[in-house]
This record gives C-alpha cells, structure tokens and sequence, in this order.
C-alpha cells in the first residue's frame, strides 16, 4: 500500500473512464480474473457499487431477477435500481426457487443471484443445486462472495472453490473490503463479454472516482499473500472447527456451519446486548445483532473467527463466554 501511495499519488483525482485508470487498476483486474478463475474482471469503490451497478445494465423489462430473500442489502437496493420483473424466492428454499424460475419462464432472460455465504447465519448457499436448477431454466448464475472470498475453498477462492465449481458461476460479486485486506473495493468477475459491458454501462463504476491506487495495491499484495499462503485458509478452518466445538460444549448453540462467522441466538436484543457489553469488559469483541438487522426474536450475538487468532486468544474467549453465560442465565 505504501509503495502504491508512493508511486501513483493518493487518488484517481478522476472517473476511471477520463484518466483514473492507472496501471494498478488494470493489473490488479488480470488479477482477480485469475484468481477468481474468470476470463475477467472490473473493479468497483466496493462491493456495495459492485451490486449497485451489476443489474441494470444487463436486464431490462423483459427481464427477470430473482433473488434469495436472505441477500445483502447492496443486492436488494442493486435490485431496486434495475426495471426487470423481481422474483423473491424464500431462503436457500430450492422448491422456491423452481417456482419462481418457472414463474418467470416467459421473460427473456432470468439472472439468479445469491449470496454464497449470508452473513447473518454464516450459512453457504447450496450453489451445486442452484446450478442445476439455473441450467434447467437457462437462467444466469450469479454469487455475491463477499464473506467466502479468501475465506472457503483450500486456497481461498471461495464458494466455487469449496464446491468443486471452478468456471461454474456466470458472474461473481465480492469484496476486497475482507478477506483481501480488508481496505475498500468491490469487484465483478465474469466472461470478458459481461465485464466489457459493464465497463461501459455500470453507473457505479462510469460515474465515480475509481478506488485509490494504493488501496488496489494493498489488494494486489492481498492476493499475493493469499497465494502464497494457503495455510492461512487451513488455519482459519481449524480455527473455526475449535472455536464451534468448545462452545458446543460449553452449553451454547451456535447456528451450524463450516465458516468462520459464527452467529449464538440468544433471543432478545437486551440479552443479545448485554452478553456482548460484558464480553467487552473482559476484552473480547463479539458484537449482539437484533432487530432490524435480524429479524424479532432471533438477537444474536456474531463471532467472527480470523487465521490470525492462536488457541489462546480463542481459549480466553471461550473462558469469558462461559463465565458470562453464566452470569446471564443464558447457560
Ligand atoms: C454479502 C455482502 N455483499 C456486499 C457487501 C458490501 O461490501 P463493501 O463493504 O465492499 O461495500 C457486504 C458488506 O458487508 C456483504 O456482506
């Protein structure tokens, strides 16, 4: 990032299709595109842009979008941007899906969008059955991998990859405000034809200034480091495979599942408040989510698991939830 900032400036000063396409920009696209195993790649200010200006482009009136009800809010107002016929199938429901995929039969071209990992229940879409059902309705795939990027998969490349779907979904969203780095950027990855036609059309790109060259060199290095350490996605896993048992036996019930987002119901928002107040005063950070981020009755609180934690940072978390629990009556 530093050699970024040093070499071209703080920022674009410029839309990208002015003069805000720098080296960096074009560089760190091929690299995406092959990381991500696509023919290419556009990047965004963040994967909220990225959602924001993927629909409209590509679907009109005669078009139908349908979407999980459970996707990021970035796709839901993406989706309000766009004039195709909206679908809303019921959560990971592939009956749902079908209905709607049939419903919509008469448009002239469907586009399925689904958020690989959904960030509230950690849950991964079930993408093998999504792609079965879109090839039966001839209908495009597309995955919001904002929370899998760098996450799943044995080398980080996401929900494809932990399927065995490399090349398998038509257009990939996600962010390099996580996993890559953890600065700002949002990328679409798709074949060259997809992604030179948002390169023209997509407003959230055209009409803004592009992302700070050195924030597209910290992702660049980002992916670099990903590449070459693999064992970090290992560790993460591991770290997550322990951090799940322990608090399963502590007494708690966390919501199933192999990613490092893991969400603890616990009702009421109070409660949900009041157990991530405490576990702040002991020094460890898990935020409670309650309503209108998640729906009434279902506070939670949401650890978040990182390669970067040892077992003694998750054992000392584990001490506090249990001692917390306790003290909460919620164990
Ligand atoms: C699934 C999903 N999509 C998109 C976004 C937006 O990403 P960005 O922060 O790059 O705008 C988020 C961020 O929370 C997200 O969780």
């Amino acid at each position: 990032m530093r050699e970024g900032a040093d070499r071209y400036g703080a920022g674009t000063s410029s839309v990208r299709f002015i003069c805000g396409t720098f080296d960096v920009h074009r560089e760190l696209e091929d690299r995406i595109a092959d990381f991500l195993e696509t023919e290419a790649a556009i990047t965004f200010t963040s994967c909220w842009n990225a959602n924001g200006g993927l629909f409209a482009p590509l679907l009109d009136e005669q078009d139908a979008l349908i979407s999980d009800e459970l996707n990021h809010a970035s796709i839901i107002d993406g989706i309000r941007l766009c004039k195709a016929q909206r679908h809303i199938y019921k959560h990971m429901d592939m009956d749902s899906l079908r209905d709607a995929l049939e419903n919509s039969q008469a448009a002239r071209h469907r586009l399925v969008m689904t958020d690989g990992v959904f960030s509230m229940e950690g849950e991964i879409a079930p993408l093998p059955e999504i792609r079965e059902l879109c090839d039966q309705y001839d209908a495009i795939m597309t995955v919001d991998d904002s929370h899998a990027t760098g996450v799943l998969g044995d080398t980080g490349r996401g929900t494809p990859e932990h399927f065995g779907m490399h090349g398998e979904i038509d257009i990939i969203t996600s962010t390099l405000g996580k996993a890559l780095g953890g600065m700002a950027g949002g990328l679409v990855a798709s074949s060259r034809e997809v992604i030179e036609y948002l390169v023209q059309r997509s407003r959230t790109q055209l009409f803004t200034n592009a992302i700070p060259p050195h924030s597209a060199a910290g992702a660049l290095a980002a992916i670099d480091h990903l590449e070459a350490h693999p064992e970090l996605v290992t560790r993460l896993r591991e770290n997550t495979a322990y951090f799940r048992e322990k608090l399963t036996a502590l007494g708690y019930s966390p919501i199933e599942g192999d990613t490092p987002i893991v969400p603890v119901i616990v009702g009421e928002t109070a409660d949900a408040i009041a157990l991530s107040t405490k576990l702040l005063d002991e020094g460890v950070f898990v935020i409670g989510f309650g309503f209108p981020v998640v729906p009434h009755g279902s506070a939670r609180i949401r650890a978040q698991i990182s390669a970067a934690h040892t077992r003694e940072h998750l054992d000392r978390a584990l001490g506090a939830l249990d001692r917390v629990g306790r003290e909460l009556g919620i164990l």
